[in-house]
């Protein structure tokens, strides 16, 4: 009984829903020059004698590189190697240009900061259809603790671990009670903590929230109409906003541009109050993120800007730096 042909895009994405890490596969040719190559067919085959093997297109530039290196090196990518990916997937090139290199097993380039570098001996080589599938016996390996770098339906990914069992939600026990799996619950409580961390800063600069939003608002767009005011805090400030505004200036942090009394900027000191209490809320973000752990912390905030952008399209317009006095709807007086 023969197959049913099938679509080549089609087989491809049904490959593609196996999830995996990304490598990239190193070596070096005869006449020294270094090859290498992003590779996620890469898999584990036997631990004693240590196998690994991945499989290379014959369309490769590198293929005859490998078909007569003896050794190469296979560098387990971490999540924030997703830009050194993109660089070791393009055609030719000089790939190695700028990196810092390590050499390895008879002159084997080796790229730093990956979670796990193999260091092999080429065992076999087999023809595998479009591709040649070659088997290592790793000599060396070295490995830290990062987080992976992910590959699943053609795009990265981040790998977080599931809930530990003391972090199941817990249901409601009373009837029309929520449960803490509630997004309002989550956000909320996360919310009133973590700016409780950064109110001390707020009230040794004299701020209130709304002052700092106000004061924040204007660190990401530099020239700012009460229209923007209003379309980047609708539904968060609304009259305190103006209010915040309006003290700001009385107390000289804010002041209306010279050229238009409706645009409105930072002074010199409302600049430094505002940097002030911003590098103290990163400090305290970099506590609370480093508490999460390096592979929760940008699968959180990934999570949480498209929740933004869900929730909240609008919010997007607040960090499109436009100049003010081009194009800026006309602006609004204070109220
Ligand atoms: C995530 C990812 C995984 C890849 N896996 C493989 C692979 O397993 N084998 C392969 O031959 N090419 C793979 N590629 C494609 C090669 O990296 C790409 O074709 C590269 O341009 C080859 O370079 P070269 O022609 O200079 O050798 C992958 C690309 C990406 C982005």
């Amino acid at each position: 009984m023969s197959a049913k042909p099938f679509d080549a895009a089609d087989f491809r994405r049904a490959l593609g829903s196996f999830a995996t890490g990304v490598t990239i596969i190193t070596t070096r040719s005869a006449d020294g020059t270094p090859f290498g190559l992003t590779v996620n067919s890469f898999n584990s085959v036997s631990l004693n004698p240590p196998l690994v093997l991945w499989s290379l297109a014959t369309s490769s530039l590198s293929l005859p590189a490998f078909q007569s290196a003896p050794h190469w090196a296979v560098h387990v990518l971490a999540a924030d190697q997703d830009g050194l990916s993109g660089r070791f997937a393009k055609r030719g090139e000089d790939k190695f240009a700028g990196l810092d290199i390590e050499t390895g097993v008879e002159g084997v380039p080796l790229l730093r900061g990956c979670m796990a570098r193999f260091q092999c001996r080429t065992a076999f080589q087999y023809e595998g259809g479009d591709h040649v599938i070659f088997i290592g016996e790793v000599l060396s390996f070295d490995r830290n603790d990062a987080p992976p770098l992910v590959f699943h339906g053609g795009k990265y990914a981040h790998a977080t671990l599931r809930d530990p069992p003391d972090l199941q939600p817990r249901s409601a026990h009373l009837a029309g009670s929520f449960g803490d799996d509630f997004l309002g619950y989550q956000l909320g409580r996360s919310h009133f903590r973590f700016l409780a961390q950064i109110r001390r800063y707020l009230t040794d600069a004299h701020l209130s929230d709304e002052d700092f939003y106000v004061l924040s608002a204007l660190t990401l767009k530099a020239r700012l109409t009460v229209a923007d005011l209003d379309a980047g805090m609708a539904g968060i400030l609304d009259e305190s906003g103006h209010r915040a505004l309006a003290s700001l200036i009385e107390r000289g942090l804010v002041r209306s541009s010279a050229t238009d009394k409706q645009i409105y900027e930072l002074t010199d000191s409302g600049r430094d109050s505002a940097l002030r209490v911003i590098s103290a809320a990163k400090a305290v973000e970099q506590q609370v993120l480093h508490r999460l752990g390096p592979g929760e912390a940008p699968v959180l905030k990934s999570l949480l800007a498209r929740l933004l952008n869900v929730i909240d399209p609008a919010a997007n317009a607040l960090w499109q730096e436009k100049n003010a006095d081009e194009g800026a709807p006309a602006a609004a007086h204070m109220r």
